[in-house]
């Protein structure tokens, strides 16, 4: 059931965190399927719920990055990150203290643990009350199109959909940069709005590139290639539609039959993605869409359409 994010329906969705159930979160990127992340119960009906792979590792979502230390080691890097970010698209990957109370199974057995502050308002108010870690991968089945809305969400776990908080559409669309800080060198394991360039200016080191597709291999056991995908094929690159696909349009040159950004904005055509792969899925006619630039938040736009058109 989805609530509109008054404070007692914030109260409410805590007190369910407490007894061990699933939320469903807004965030600036995408819906999360949240869960006290101190409890291997809890966090286990996320990896049922979704159908995700045991090995595949979870984000832990916090209120405030003062807070990492509880469960990680930050290093130098990370403090400079954060002095530039106070929360937002930024997940960052650091060595997990070995005392953390954290459930084994948030970091599926790894020494690292993933962590992110939010900064979508009901994500924040809901974690102050919480007053601890969440869990939370993106709010859809494994594999499927990240939810960019609260109805998205209850159509994902029809039946199975748990308490959803509504923050209305994802302001960004598109999930956040992960970059592993856990090694000597920072490595970006998926790209985002915050991207690599920006991230070296911050540091004044070099991001090494690690996610499928690009130069690096898969490093992470997420990194799967078949990923956010629609049911239907997709054909990228495409400069027109062939028989009966839907033409998805980008920038002046591709206006489309529907379009990602008809004046050729990255970051509008971020926020779209994932809207009209949703609604254009359930229209059952195969896909084709326009070239979209490699380059800011291209390179994420890309990442994700390159994985969506991969089938089986
Ligand atoms: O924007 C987002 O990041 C959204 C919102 C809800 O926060 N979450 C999200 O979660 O996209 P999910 O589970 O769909 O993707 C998390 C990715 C996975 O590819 C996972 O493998 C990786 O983060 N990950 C988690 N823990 C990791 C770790 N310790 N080391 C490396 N990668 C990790
Ligand atoms: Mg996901």
């Amino acid at each position: 059931m989805i609530y509109e994010p008054t404070s007692n329906h914030i109260l409410k969705a805590a007190t369910l965190l407490r007894d061990g159930h699933l939320v469903g979160i807004p965030t600036e990127t995408v819906y999360g399927l949240a869960a006290d992340a101190t409890s291997q119960e809890a966090v286990q009906k996320i990896y049922d719920l979704k159908g995700r792979p045991a090995h595949n590792p979870l984000i832990v979502h916090l209120a405030q990055w003062e807070d990492a230390e509880i469960y990680a080691f930050p290093s130098a890097l990370f403090f400079k990150i954060i002095s530039y970010l106070e929360s937002g698209p930024l997940t960052l990957v650091l060595q997990k203290r070995p005392d953390a109370l954290l459930a084994p199974n948030v970091t599926a057995g790894l020494s690292t643990v993933a962590l992110r502050v939010p900064f979508h308002p009901v994500a924040h108010a809901l974690l102050k009350e919480f007053g601890g870690p969440l869990a939370a991968p993106s709010a859809n089945k494994s594999g499927k199109l990240s939810p960019v809305s609260a109805l998205h969400v209850e159509k994902s776990f029809e039946k199975e959909a748990p308490f959803i908080l509504d923050g209305g559409v994802s302001s960004i669309g598109i999930e956040s940069t992960i970059l592993d800080l856990s090694g000597p060198l920072p490595h970006l394991l998926r790209p985002g709005l915050i991207t690599k360039e920006e991230i070296q200016n911050w540091i004044g080191v070099s991001v090494i590139t690690s996610f499928h597709g690009d130069e690096g291999g898969i490093k992470v056991p997420g990194q799967l290639p078949h990923h956010y995908a629609p049911d239907v094929p997709l054909r990228l690159n495409a400069t027109a539609p062939k028989g009966n696909e839907i033409f998805i349009g980008f920038g002046p040159h591709y206006p489309g039959d529907y379009t990602l950004s008809a004046s050729g904005s990255l970051k509008e055509a971020a926020g779209a993605l994932f809207g009209v792969l949703h609604t254009l899925n359930a229209v059952g006619r195969p896909l084709a869409i326009a070239p979209i630039p490699r380059e800011g938040i291209g390179i994420a736009i890309n990442d994700r359409l390159s994985r969506a058109a991969l089938r089986g």
